[in-house]
């Protein structure tokens, strides 16, 4: 099954590490970064690490090695795979919805990456200073529509370039270099952040649960992080599956992208806050922890300009392995189920997310009237793919192999061993019944919050 001519050209993987470095490029990004540090300085620091670690354990990797089944299986694009394994039946549309979230997510993702590209280029070019406000820069950064669809456009403009050269020449090349990098700018700017006089304070805020301030809310906030952090929900780990071809241990591929995507995380947090917690500043911010505490913070440190020069670039570069994975959702489609050649599949559909993505730009300044739900139009972007999208992409895709395709069939199919062994029986259990209550539990109580609370 779902082995066409067409296959006989579709491009794969040229070594094992390639589709690993690509995948935890697609997990590794701004929310790693970005988004974990604060969502854990919110929800009490460590408590939030340890809930997070299960979350990723009983529900993160489970889907992840679904996904990556999904495509490995059938060698397809998320509408293509969908149909194959259910010919005749209206799944594919689970995979149309994934094909849509990873329009949606580009559209939004690309306009935060520009900020990190905006902050690069000015730590490089300016460098921070104590006297500045950095709370009114920002402001006035997300209002200056112009600056925004420059650097949105940039990003754009390296994904698509990127996704163009192919599989090889281009995903598994850049991620060869840019991941390693990665880590080691990484290293520096934790070597910089934990010999900060009064780092202590903020590595035992890290280590040390604080469950005072953990809620119902936490553990919504965990799945949600669980699934955004590891790219699932949205078939870009089922297109990155779908270049591979070697039959040996998916299990343990899935296991070293998920360990890779949640040391990075933790990596961050360790960048973050010794930083935050020496000079004096708050945690429990929010969302404006990187963009605004840190150039404080940078500002305030000795070294502060090369540090924040490579923060700022650690961000960037994680932010364009997320985004050609999710560029690349997309362009699969288009070249698989409309026949599109590589090039022009990238360069149409980065158009259109680029023009998607100019709403998320002008809601900061002159759409700033427009309010959906309550919130700003790039909020509500991202509101729609974490409380509903995403969410709903991973359950239909559990219930999928959970119900239909089956775990012991998925087993044989993709050689993971004995279908009859107990650790197959187990991940067969998860997707049935315990992923799927969680994730309606967790869409349920959000949709009641937003609209009843
Ligand atoms: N995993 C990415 C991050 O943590 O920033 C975001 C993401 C990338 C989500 C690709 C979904 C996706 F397909």
């Amino acid at each position: 099954m779902g082995n066409n001519s067409n296959n006989n050209q579709r491009e794969g993987w040229s070594t094992r590490i390639g589709f690993v470095l690509a995948a935890a490029g697609s997990a590794v990004g701004l929310g790693n970064i970005w988004r974990f540090p604060y969502v854990a300085g919110v929800n009490g620091g460590a408590a939030f690490l340890l809930i997070y670690l299960v979350t990723i354990g009983l529900i993160g990797y489970p889907l992840f090695l679904n996904e990556m089944l999904l495509g490995r299986k059938t060698q397809k694009n998320p509408v293509g795979a969908f149909r194959a394994l259910a010919p005749g039946a209206p799944w594919w549309l689970v995979g149309a919805l994934g094909v849509l979230t990873g329009f949606v997510i580009l559209s939004y993702y690309s306009v935060v990456a520009g900020w990190a590209l905006h902050y690069t280029w000015r730590a490089l070019f300016e460098g921070f200073s104590p006297a500045a406000d950095y709370s009114a820069e920002f402001g006035s950064l997300i209002s200056s529509p112009g600056t925004l669809l420059l650097c949105h456009l940039v990003f754009m403009i390296l994904c698509v370039a990127v996704i163009s050269a192919g599989v090889v020449k281009g995903i598994e090349k850049c991620v060869f270099y840019l991941m390693p990098l990665l880590l080691v700018l990484m290293v520096a700017v934790i070597v910089r952040a934990v010999t900060i006089p009064g780092a202590g304070r903020g590595i035992a805020f890290f280590l040390r649960p604080d469950w005072s301030r953990v809620t119902a809310g936490t553990f919504l906030d965990a799945i949600a992080q669980s699934f955004f952090t590891l790219s699932l929900g949205m078939g870009a780990i089922l297109t990155y599956g779908s270049y591979l071809r070697r039959r040996e241990s998916a299990a343990r591929d899935a296991l070293e992208v998920v360990a890779m995507d949640t040391g990075i995380a933790i990596l961050a947090g360790f960048a973050i806050f010794p930083a935050v917690f020496a000079l004096g500043f708050e945690a429990a911010q929010g969302p404006g922890l990187t963009f605004v505490t840190l150039p404080a913070v940078f500002a305030r440190m000795a070294m502060g300009r090369a540090a924040g020069f490579v923060f700022f670039l650690v961000l960037s570069i994680a932010a364009l392995t997320s985004g050609i994975s999710l560029l690349e959702v997309v362009v699969a489609w288009a070249m698989d189920e409309k026949g599109l050649k590589r090039f022009r599949a990238a360069l149409s559909s980065g158009f259109v997310i680029f023009l998607a993505g100019i709403p998320a730009i002008l809601g900061y300044s002159g759409w700033s009237g427009v309010r959906i739900l309550g919130m700003d139009i790039l909020d509500s972007y991202d509101w729609l793919v974490n409380s509903v999208f995403l969410p709903l992409g991973g359950l239909l895709a559990a219930l999928f192999t959970g119900y239909v395709w089956t775990a012991s069939k998925a087993a044989v199919d993709c050689e993971l061993g004995d279908p009859a062994s107990a650790w197959i029986r187990i991940w067969g259990f998860l997707i049935r019944y315990l992923i799927p209550a969680a994730i309606i539990l967790i869409m349920v109580s959000g949709l009641a919050n937003k609209f009843f609370g």
